[in-house]
């Protein structure tokens, strides 16, 4: 039986409001089927701007069965490569990051340049055409100091995301920003599990004593409704906007990707314990008022942010296998905060350290429950769970689409 009917099926079936069935979160085929119609053709976000300043920098990722390296040229633009050496295949770049004139392979020191173009292959027929031989590009898009790449030949249209994220995130000047810290965490459960508790906080007030003593746990906040009809939120838009920082909600008609300015609780300005700011050098000279909240930012499926006053939190997730995530957390300040004097890591990064540990322990019982054959889908509620109802709305539709997509394709050339 050919797993992509069945899981279309399965889809199209699906009961609105309810939790996916068993395979979407535990199968290795239907993971697969993840990988090849989502991870591989769309967008993803893979670092930022700022991590590679000079050119030679790059730093190296997988993406299921994909290396990639993102490396900055001499001319400064920022390009992805497929990182499999068009000699026999070694990895050219071997290592998270580094910085190099050229990239040379260990294997046999095929030589190529920041712009892929391969200069130098050692000993090789007179009539070897070097000009053949580049390394594959991987498109590759930077927009608001974030870099995004895709897999696929043909790259859907970054425009519109573009269009929409820039304006927010373009006041807080990330592009040249430092990450002051970062940790990766491996959560064992599906990247749908790692999304769906990411797109609510029915879970926050049991679960996450440091961060809510900053974050407000309300649905309007975090969700997809009621946002507009809150005196609290509509009076910080206002305030926000006035001062150049563009703030209200704003997603994307097929649900993909989403900007937002959410106030803090009271006088919070950061998720620090005492709500205070945790770098004393503001982030971007372009924010020119206090208390401005956090500007939340999603793209599906590799990114949630928080852009607050005083830093920026990134968050990327990466599937590793149909019950393992990898979620990597940046901390990003201005270029010019100094560590010890301007910002202590431990008071930067302890709520979100706290938070994320928290969050893949319930990740982690939720797969371990889901893995039951007694699990069958439960109904989420439809006053705090609205942000995981629209997540598991835009994966049906998207992998409906796609699957159909590619069936008629199939059928046309048949
Ligand atoms: S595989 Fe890269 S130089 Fe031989
Ligand atoms: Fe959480």
């Amino acid at each position: 039986m050919d797993i992509r009917n069945d899981v279309l099926r399965q889809l199209k079936n699906h009961r609105p409001g309810y939790s996916l069935e068993q395979p979407f979160y535990i199968d290795k085929d239907y993971f697969q089927l993840d990988m090849e119609t989502i991870w591989y053709r769309d967008w993803l976000f893979v670092g930022h701007d700022c991590e590679i300043p000079k050119a030679g920098n790059y730093f190296t990722l997988q993406i299921g069965d994909y290396p990639v390296v993102i490396v900055r040229g001499k001319d400064k633009l920022i390009r992805a490569f497929h990182n499999t050496c068009r000699h026999r295949g070694h990895r050219v770049c071997t290592q998270e990051r580094g910085a190099s004139a050229k990239l040379v392979c260990p294997y046999h020191q095929w030589t190529y340049d920041l712009d892929g173009s391969l200069v130098f292959a050692r000993q090789m027929d007179e009539s070897f055409d070097k000009s053949k031989f580049g390394m594959k590009h991987v498109h590759c898009e930077t927009v608001g100091g974030y870099v995004f790449i895709c897999l696929a030949n043909e790259a859907p249209d970054f425009a519109p995301v573009r269009e929409k994220i820039e304006p927010y995130m373009a006041p807080h000047r990330l592009w040249e920003a430092k990450v002051a810290h970062q940790n990766t965490i491996v959560e064992k459960g599906n990247w749908k599990l790692v999304w769906e508790n990411n797109r609510e906080c029915y879970h926050c007030a049991a679960n996450h004593p440091e961060l809510c003593r900053t974050y407000p746990e309300a649905p309007s906040a975090t969700g997809v409704q009621g946002a507009a009809d809150d005196p609290v939120i509509s009076e910080h838009w206002a305030r926000c906007e006035a001062a150049n920082l563009p703030s209200k909600f704003d997603m994307h008609p097929d649900g993909q990707f989403r900007v937002a300015r959410m106030p803090l609780i009271e006088d919070a300005e950061s998720y620090t314990m005492d709500g205070k700011r945790a770098v004393r050098r503001a982030l971007s000279d372009d924010v020119t008022i206090s208390h401005i909240g956090t500007m939340l930012l999603f793209h599906y499926p590799t990114t949630w942010n928080h852009m607050l006053v005083d830093h920026t939190i990134s968050f990327r997730v990466l599937p590793i296998s149909a019950e393992e995530t990898q979620v990597t957390t940046k901390w990003l300040v201005h270029k010019d905060a100094v560590e010890g004097v301007d910002y202590d890591i431990e008071q930067l990064t302890h709520v979100w350290n706290m938070t994320n540990d928290q969050d893949r322990q319930i990740v982690e019982e939720n797969a371990f429950g889901i893995r039951s054959p007694a699990y069958e889908p439960g109904p989420y509620s439809e006053l705090h769970e609205g942000g995981v109802m629209q997540f598991v709305e835009w994966y049906t539709k998207f992998m409906v689409d796609r699957l159909q997509g590619d069936q008629a394709k199939l059928s046309a050339v048949a």
